[in-house]
């Protein structure tokens, strides 16, 4: 199906000539940056403004109390000295209180790493997982998932699988994970939670399944929490009190958090996050680690040898905001959430109006209940792939993802919230109105 014939927000011949242009036959294989490249160029043609939903970018003013904290350090003159490679001693402790006042899990201090964004820490931390044993080469996807961690694969060399999750949520969970975990070859696993991009949150249920053949088959499993506590159905903002944000941690030893400083206080710009490694995983002496780095233990190999080699540690001043937001946070004098809810109204409204013009999400439900309100949403028109869809959106001057790209096997696309304010909404719906009534 193709516009044609009729006048759309975008003037077909402009959209026509910038797609030929970039010469991608099928946009369900065009990369989050590519979509990004395509749309400034209509936009820049036009003269008209996208709403852009492809780019799962903060669209909020960064954390005052991370900035504050981060300008003094400079002041005092940190950027001149290198920080350690195992991060300041501040921010350590400050992780460690942050993982207990909002997880209830206890990770010592030495196992909390910043790494230059989180984006490092799956990357270095891959890098271990595939030097762990012989046998076990290959890393495991519950996906959907973010594109740019098969990228990293791919640089590393290393071998992944994956399953979209979608089939198989609940009980489900475990039967399709062992088929993998008991081959023997898997060293790790991964998944976000919240999910980029199906906004999908594992229940304890699922986290438990998760858990128990972690253990029961030696596999690490990597917890990217990009979207800290944003499962917006519950209030996860008390710190050091129930309800706190689900993890695998409560669950296996083998795990490894990934704490990103970038949605959850809106500091991408700064490329800090945290890898807090539970203690025994930190504490673990793998024999083949010692025959390729001289030394054995996981923590001690991913911070002197592979974050050494990769970036000599995180920007130092950077740290210092993320500490001084950590303390806040657990002191209770900074509520990151109460910003954040802004995600969960837009989430809320933008659904609502794809819903209205007949487009109909995909991922929905976490078991029963309704999916939370939030950064990402999923969305599919009936009768078009999602390289099609979004083909035809770009006439409507909206942009998204497909999620060919992220391991699902549905067809539609991914909706970011972030980059579009309440005030364009009526915009968006004109252009949704015109969509539907060109595409029935
Ligand atoms: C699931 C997921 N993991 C990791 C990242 C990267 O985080 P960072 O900005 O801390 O590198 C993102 C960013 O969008 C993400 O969505």
């Amino acid at each position: 199906m193709k516009t044609t014939n009729v006048t759309t927000p975008m003037p077909a011949a402009i959209v026509d000539g910038v797609l030929k242009k970039f010469q991608i036959s099928d946009l369900n294989e065009a990369t989050i940056r590519e979509v990004v490249s395509i749309v400034n160029d209509i936009e820049e043609e036009c003269g008209e403004k996208f709403i852009r939903m492809e780019m799962g970018v903060p669209g909020l003013k960064p954390s005052q109390v991370g900035t504050d904290a981060e300008i003094e350090a400079l002041r005092k003159g940190v950027a001149s000295d290198y920080p350690m490679l195992e991060g300041i001693k501040p921010l350590k402790k400050e992780a460690s209180r942050f993982v207990k006042a909002f997880i209830d899990l206890d990770v010592s201090p030495e196992g909390c790493i910043p790494t230059v964004g989180s984006m490092q820490g799956s990357y270095a931390n891959f890098l271990v997982a595939g030097q762990l044993d012989e046998k076990k080469d290959t890393i495991l996807f519950i996906d959907p998932g973010f594109p740019v961690q098969k990228q990293q694969l791919a640089v590393l060399g290393y071998n992944y699988e994956s399953f979209d999750v979608y089939e198989y949520r609940g009980k489900a969970l475990r039967a399709k994970l062992e088929s993998y975990f008991s081959q023997g070859h898997i060293s790790s696993v991964i998944y976000s939670n919240p999910n980029n991009p199906s906004w999908v949150c594992f229940n304890e249920e699922e986290l438990q399944i998760i858990g128990e053949l972690a253990t029961q088959y030696d596999v690490i499993v990597f917890e990217d929490l990009a979207y800290f506590a944003m499962d917006f159905r519950k209030d996860l903002s008390q710190p050091f009190e129930a309800p706190y944000q689900a993890s695998v941690g409560k669950y296996t030893d083998n795990y490894v958090l990934m704490i990103s400083s970038s949605k959850a206080f809106s500091y991408a710009g700064q490329r800090t996050g945290m890898a807090c490694i539970s203690d025994k995983l930190y504490h673990r002496f793998y024999p083949n680690l010692e025959k390729r780095f001289g030394v054995g233990k996981y923590g001690q190999v991913l911070v002197t040898r592979i974050l050494y080699a990769l970036s000599s540690g995180t920007c130092h001043s950077a740290q210092y905001a993320l500490a001084a937001i950590f303390k806040a946070a657990c002191d209770g004098d900074y509520n990151f959430l109460a910003d954040l809810e802004e995600y969960k109204e837009r989430g809320h409204l933008m659904k609502a109006l794809f819903l209205k013009y007949g487009f109909e999400l995909i991922y929905d439900k976490d078991m029963d209940e309704p999916l939370a309100d939030g950064f990402y949403f999923t969305i599919r028109y009936p009768g078009m792939t999602g390289g099609q869809l979004l083909g035809e959106l770009m006439y409507y001057g909206i942009s998204a993802i497909t999620l060919g790209k992220t391991g699902s096997h549905q067809e539609g696309l991914r909706a970011c919230v972030s980059q579009t304010s309440k005030e364009r909404f009526t915009e968006l719906e004109t252009r949704l109105r015109a969509f539907q009534e060109h595409h029935s």
